[in-house]
């Protein structure tokens, strides 16, 4: 094996939703590389419904069967309950915690006139709740230790948009502010927070995905980010990553450079339209203060 392999010995790790698809590829590979993982997963069907031990099992089976240390977790991610258990589980079984990978999900895909609220609710639960809860429940573990890395698994759906996906994208951007929010909070006590937007063949996405993306798609083409992301190497923090098929990319927020009046009115917007929705210089401020500050200066400026 080469020496220079990026490891994870003597790191705990909680990958949630990894009975399937993304997590589950997360898991291994974690686990591979020498991380002692919580394979946590509901186990339930792809809207949320349901539950079972099985899937969660199965994978932290696999994991100790290649040699690898891990345990199964069958909580559910959306109750405080649960993603207190899943933090204390790896606490209480492996000492610590140093990675949480936030990947469970659910989908309930309708357009937005047939829309329930049920269906709003269940998937900003899993979603942003479940990483929010996760979070929240390490974060005083990995505050104490000095150190900590997360992922949050955004979507291509939440930072662009589409047909169908009101709920899944309103949650898919809700964990970019999670991020990074998460990213400033955590800095000083050297916890990092990344997301990802990943784009792959899972049981999530095969019958939207055109058949042939399967050999292309597979969920390993998505882990080596999620564990660089969480290796203590990676510096990186508050930022989002496009991923699929073996291209990755930094996708960022950015703001055009604006027109300013000092008496604003609907007609001076309307006439300086162009300048407004304007994209070069852009500036990409690293936290809300930056931004304002950047509008001030452009107000003060004569
Ligand atoms: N596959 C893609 O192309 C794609 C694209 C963008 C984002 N994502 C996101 O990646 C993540 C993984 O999705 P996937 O494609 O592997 O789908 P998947 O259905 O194979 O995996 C999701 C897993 O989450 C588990 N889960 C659901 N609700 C849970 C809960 N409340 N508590 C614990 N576990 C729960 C499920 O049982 C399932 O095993 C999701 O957050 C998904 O939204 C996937």
């Amino acid at each position: 094996m080469p020496d220079d392999l990026l490891r994870y010995d003597g790191r705990v790790a909680v990958v949630t939703g990894a009975g399937h698809g993304l997590g589950r590829s997360h898991a291994l590979l974690l686990a591979e590389r020498g991380a002692k993982v919580v394979v946590n997963d509901l186990g339930g069907a792809l809207d949320g419904t349901g539950a079972s031990a099985g899937p969660a099992a199965e994978v932290a089976e696999l994991i100790v069967k290649n040699g690898g240390e891990a345990v199964a977790n069958g909580d559910n991610v959306a109750t405080p309950e649960g993603a207190e258990a899943i933090v204390r589980q790896a606490v209480d079984t492996f000492g610590q915690l140093d990675i949480v990978v936030n990947n469970a999900g659910i989908l309930r895909d309708r357009s937005l006139g047939k829309i329930s609220v049920e269906d709003f609710d269940a998937v900003l639960a899993v979603h942003v709740r479940g990483s929010f809860l996760v979070t929240r429940a390490a974060y005083p573990y990995m505050k104490e230790r000095g150190y900590g890395r997360i992922v949050n698994t955004s979507s291509p759906a939440g930072l662009f948009g589409n047909f169908g996906q009101a709920n899944y994208s309103t949650a898919k951007m809700g964990l970019v502010g999670l991020t990074k929010s998460t990213a400033i909070e955590g800095a000083r006590s050297g916890i990092l927070a990344n997301a990802i937007a990943p784009i792959a063949w899972t049981r999530m996405t095969e019958s939207l995905l055109p058949p042939e993306f399967e050999a292309k798609f597979g969920p390993e083409t998505i882990s080596p980010l999620v564990a660089y992301l969480v290796h203590e190497s990676c510096a990186t923090s508050g930022e989002v990553f496009s991923v699929g098929a073996g291209r990755v990319a930094r996708v960022f927020v950015a703001e055009g450079p604006g027109w300013s009046s000092d008496d604003l009115s609907i007609e001076g917007i309307a006439a300086n339209w162009d300048q407004i929705v304007a994209e070069q210089p852009y500036l990409q401020p690293t936290e809300i203060g930056k931004q304002a500050t950047a509008s001030l200066q452009a107000m003060l400026k004569p």
